[in-house]
């Protein structure tokens, strides 16, 4: 549950935050600006003010719902918790008696994870969640955008073990976690494909891509590549596609798998033995600090497609869905002072 109490404070003069809820599943319009208690955070707690947050995939997939089994984690008829938001930047605004590594005014990143909770102009996180301090060096839009895609590309580009010129195409390069691919498997001595639509050749390139390909070609017969990774972000595509363009022993990613290609790809990793990755991945306090000292070196650039202000959520979410964006879309909460 939230941290955070719905008691319509302004009506009693009592000092309240913005909040957007989401009371039923359904359409974007389910979104709805209410206004809270502020919280007070107790023991090893941080309260932030929100400057930015941001929509992801995630966040739509568990309004909808979609899939409909996601109600058994995020509540069976109506949400247990009606603030979506996974990632957030900001400045620590108040602090816990017990909090000894962060103090008020600090700038701060960080993911909230499944729990959510991030859209709304404050949010209480334990001291020991994933929270680190905002660099100089990143704006807080970058630090909201950071978490979500970055932290799964990471997840799978550490499972596959990538090597020194291996040759990795990127599926779905334009999106959040393709456009982190692209960067951590580059980093790693990756020779790279990103396969997006024509209008984004130019963006995976800035990102390091060595060559593109057209997703409405890529899969044509005169296509004759072999690659050492078939890392495929938005689940998109045929998994027997897929096989056709990997080497022997070659590693599949399938971050997007739906629930019929769980069960493919789970038969094809028992019985065949091939190494196939999918399902949730782990974030971690280590993979965020990887993550944002890449960022720190000037290898690692968060793409930052559009700002919504958060009164404009509904917009944001119809926008996401359509799932088209570029890399990540961040919401204005509070301003940078
Ligand atoms: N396993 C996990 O734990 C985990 C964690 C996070 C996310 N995910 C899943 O990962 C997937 C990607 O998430 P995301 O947030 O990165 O997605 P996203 O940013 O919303 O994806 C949008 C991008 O996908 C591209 N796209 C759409 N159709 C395509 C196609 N047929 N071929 C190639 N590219 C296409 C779009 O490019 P155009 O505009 O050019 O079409 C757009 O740039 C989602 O399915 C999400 O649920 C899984």
């Amino acid at each position: 549950m939230t941290d955070l109490h719905c008691k319509y404070f302004s009506d009693l003069g009592e000092p309240s935050l913005k909040v957007i809820t989401y009371r039923n599943y359904g359409p974007p319009e389910v979104l709805k600006l209410e206004e809270w208690e502020i919280p007070i955070p107790k023991s090893i707690q941080i309260r932030i003010r929100i400057v930015k947050t941001a929509v992801n995939s995630g966040d739509w997939r568990v309004r909808k719902p979609d899939p409909q089994i996601a109600r058994l984690y995020f509540g069976l008829f109506k949400p247990k918790n009606p603030i979506l938001g996974l990632s957030y930047s900001g400045v620590v605004d108040a602090i816990g008696e017990g909090v000894t590594s962060f103090q008020v005014g600090d700038k701060v990143l960080g993911s909230k994870g499944i729990k959510m909770g991030a859209y709304a102009e404050y949010t209480i996180v334990e001291e020991n969640s994933l929270i680190i301090k905002l660099p100089d060096k990143m704006s807080f839009a970058e630090g909201a955008g950071i978490s979500f895609g970055g932290l799964t590309a990471l997840d799978f580009i550490n499972r596959c073990q990538i090597q020194n010129n291996q040759k990795v195409v990127i599926y779905g390069a334009s999106s959040s976690v393709g456009s982190s691919a692209i960067q951590l498997a580059k980093h790693l001595g990756a020779h790279v494909t990103a396969v997006c639509s024509k209008a984004n050749f130019e963006l995976v390139k800035s990102l390091g891509a060595n060559e593109t390909f057209d997703y409405e070609t890529f899969f044509a017969d005169s296509n004759q590549n072999l690659y050492d990774v078939f890392y495929e972000c938005v689940g998109k595509t045929e998994i027997k596609s897929n096989l056709k363009y990997l080497k022997k022993n070659g590693n599949l990613v399938l971050v997007g798998a739906t629930f019929r290609q769980m069960f493919q790809a789970l038969f094809l990793k028992l019985i065949k033995r091939l190494n196939v990755h999918f399902g949730p991945i782990e974030e971690t306090l280590e993979n965020l600090k990887f993550l944002v000292s890449l960022v720190n070196l000037g290898k690692y650039k968060v793409n930052i497609d559009r700002n919504y202000p958060l009164e404009r959520m509904v917009d944001a979410h119809r926008y996401v869905e359509a799932g088209h964006k570029k890399g990540n879309v961040v919401i204005d909460v509070t301003s940078e002072r």
